[in-house]
């Protein structure tokens, strides 16, 4: 088992990627910390995942209020668990032109995809100190990666997550901490559900693979990242887009 015993906190773990990311994670042995602003499908989720070693864990965290990513880290060590991985799943895509988008969205784009990704990491550090070791895992976005039409606000908070990624990489290797990101392409999850058909249909054909993404292909790299397969990757983003051309 690649992750047998080891603490994973996955932040928006209650669906679609963050979920399938859960699944695949305690298929192969890890201690799920899952984490989500709706503790009913958080529960729920878990209630499905094998239980190998210790039982799961639910946590209500929404990723842009410090004082709860605060007490999830604080309540974790004070119980003496210590994470191993973190996956910065959590975010939030709205489409609006530059002309158009009001303040708030701004605020609230940003303060979920990139603090919201910023704060967690910075509480997991301590964990990974007392392991010796530690895998991030944030997810970012071929929009950050590439751009796209009307979505410079979502692009430029999923770019932010690539600068992010770089640089704490750097910062972090040489406490064998590696730091990593996925850039997914057009992925079917509830993210993609309410998007503009015409829209929908163009993103479709630009996918060489022709097929949308499953959340399990970008699960598949998540583990991928958190296990020892990668121990000697950090720095990097991985494209997880079935050759998408934007
Ligand atoms: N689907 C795609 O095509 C695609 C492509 C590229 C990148 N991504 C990225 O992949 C990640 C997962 O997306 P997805 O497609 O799985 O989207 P999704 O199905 O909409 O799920 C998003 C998850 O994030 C959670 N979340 C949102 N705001 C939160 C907050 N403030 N605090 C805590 N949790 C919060 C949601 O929880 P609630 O139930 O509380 O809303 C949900 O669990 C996102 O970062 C997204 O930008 C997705």
């Amino acid at each position: 088992m690649l992750l047998r015993d080891k603490f994973c906190l996955i932040t928006g773990a209650s669906k679609g990627i963050g979920k399938a990311i859960s699944e695949i994670f305690a298929k192969e042995g890890a201690i799920i910390i899952a984490t989500g602003r709706d503790l009913e499908s958080l529960n729920l989720m878990v209630s499905d995942l094998p239980v190998y070693s210790a039982p799961h864990l639910v946590f209500k965290m929404d990723v842009t209020k410090e004082e709860d990513v605060l007490r999830v880290f604080n309540e974790l060590s004070q119980n003496k668990i210590f994470i191993h991985c973190i996956v910065n799943n959590a975010g939030i895509m709205e489409d609006a032109t530059l002309q158009m988008v009001k303040t708030d969205l701004i605020h609230k784009i940003y303060n979920t995809n990139v603090l919201g990704t910023i704060l967690p990491s910075q509480n997991a550090i301590k964990h990974f100190l007392r392991n010796r070791c530690g895998s991030i895992i944030n997810l970012s976005s071929i929009i950050g990666t590439k751009g796209n039409l009307g979505q410079s606000i979502y692009g430029s908070s999923k770019s932010a997550i690539i600068g992010f990624t770089k640089s704490l990489s750097k910062e972090l290797a040489p406490l064998n901490i590696r730091v990593n990101a996925i850039a997914p392409g057009f992925i079917d999850t509830d993210m993609i559900k309410g998007m503009d058909q015409k829209f929908y249909e163009k993103n479709l054909k630009a996918i060489g693979m022709r097929r949308l993404g499953k959340p399990e292909d970008v699960a598949k790299v998540a583990l991928f990242l958190a296990s020892d397969l990668s121990e000697y990757v950090t720095g990097q983003i991985i494209g997880v887009d079935g050759g998408m051309i934007i």
